[in-house]
């Protein structure tokens, strides 16, 4: 009976060489997302998962072998003391080969020691500081840097007859970044900056901001606002108080003018110039067929920034699983991750090798109907562009 057992082994071995198979079955690959799934900040969860699903769709459910298992945790939005239950139950209950997701700044934050203590490649597929991928070795970014999305804004209007500026920004890490950007660049381009402020994360109120805005007459206001309902409501005001009309433009990131809330902000939004990395508008046949198998899953949503970040890091996570013949181990992980390089939805783009951060196209879009669609229209672009952040 043993004699059998250990021939059965040894036929199997010298079968599955021959085969070039992998001599122990693969265990499947158990990627923990930890996301925003409750709350204000449900939608991001809900974009990344579509963008993770439509992924698995159209490429199949086997990376390098390994049969995909997706377990999804809840963590709620800003919320970083739950982002960290959930990873370390992620890891320690579940057994998880790769945690990914992070739709907000705090909850990257949070999570890091644990991927760096677990060995545990951690894939960013939103959170935007900077300064998340400093955070731990272990950590790759696929969606963006807000000092990357906000360069080429600046750089814009300090060439477009905007001479004085208003900011305003969301008062924690993403904002405070968009503000430092946007200010460096900016004033180094001939710009003055006449006016600041950061509104609060939770439940912010614009009405004195935008009062305050408008008493000062600047040429323009630069926003950054996380995407949802806050630009939603901003807009809102901005329209009701009649700052267009002041002759107050409106420039920002694209993640005012994010397709999941064009359609709710309605027609205050056409004419916003902004700077983004994806427009639903992109006209290539990559993003022609993300947006086919997208609206096949979930029509009538429309995919944004999230959805194709998500896309992005499993593109990220099956590729480089391939280099490395399904292992997951996280330093030979993010080993084979760094300099990797595709086509993105997006346009192309690579992962920075130094920094673990992704480099891609920033493109300057101006809202426009197209169709019966409002859409981000790219015009002009900055190639291959690193975040600003770390240099
Ligand atoms: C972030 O918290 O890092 C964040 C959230 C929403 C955005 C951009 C950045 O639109």
């Amino acid at each position: 009976m043993k004699w059998n057992g250990r021939l059965g082994i040894a036929l199997c071995a010298v079968l599955c060489f021959a085969l070039s198979l992998p001599v122990v079955a693969a265990e499947p690959l158990k990627i923990g997302l930890v996301l925003p799934m409750s709350g204000p900040f449900a939608g991001y969860g809900k974009q990344i998962e579509g963008g993770v699903r439509v992924y698995l769709k159209q490429h199949g459910d086997t990376f390098a072998g390994r049969k995909v298992v997706l377990i999804i945790k809840d963590d709620t939005g800003v919320a970083p003391e739950v982002s960290k239950r959930v990873a370390q139950e992620l890891v320690v209950q579940d057994k998880v080969d790769i945690l990914a997701g992070f739709g907000l700044t705090p909850s990257a934050f949070a999570v890091a020691p644990i991927a760096t203590e677990a060995k545990k490649p951690m894939v960013v597929m939103n959170a935007a500081t900077s300064a998340v991928t400093t955070k731990s070795n272990y950590i790759l970014r696929t969606s963006m840097t807000l000092p990357q999305i906000t360069a080429p804004i600046a750089s814009w209007a300090a060439k477009n007859g905007i001479h004085k500026v208003f900011t305003v920004v969301a008062d924690y890490g993403p904002g405070h970044d968009a503000e430092g950007q946007f200010k460096k660049t900016f004033v180094a381009a001939g710009g003055e900056i006449v006016g600041d402020v950061r509104s609060p994360v939770k439940n912010p109120d614009f009405a004195p901001f935008l009062q305050k805005v408008k008493d000062t007459k600047p040429d323009a206001v630069f926003l950054f606002l996380p995407a949802g309902e806050q630009p939603v409501g901003f807009m809102k005001g901005f329209a009701e108080r009649d700052l267009a009309k002041a002759g107050i433009k409106l420039i920002a990131t694209g993640d005012l003018t994010a397709e999941t809330d064009l359609d709710a902000i309605g027609a205050p939004a056409l004419g916003v110039i902004n700077s983004f990395h994806y427009s639903e508008a992109h006209n290539s046949p990559e993003n022609k067929a993300f947006l086919e198998a997208w609206y096949k899953s979930y029509a009538p949503d429309r995919p944004a920034f999230m959805a194709v970040a998500g896309y992005d890091g499993m593109h990220l996570i099956a590729e480089t699983l391939k280099k490395t013949g399904g292992n997951a181990d996280g330093d030979q992980f993010v080993e084979a991750a760094k300099g990797m390089k595709w086509m993105s939805p997006r346009g192309p783009v690579s992962i920075d090798p130094a920094t673990r951060d992704i480099v891609q196209t920033i493109y300057i879009r101006r809202v426009e109907k197209v169709g019966d669609k409002l859409q981000n229209v790219e015009f002009d672009q900055v190639p291959d562009f690193k975040d600003p952040g770390k240099s």
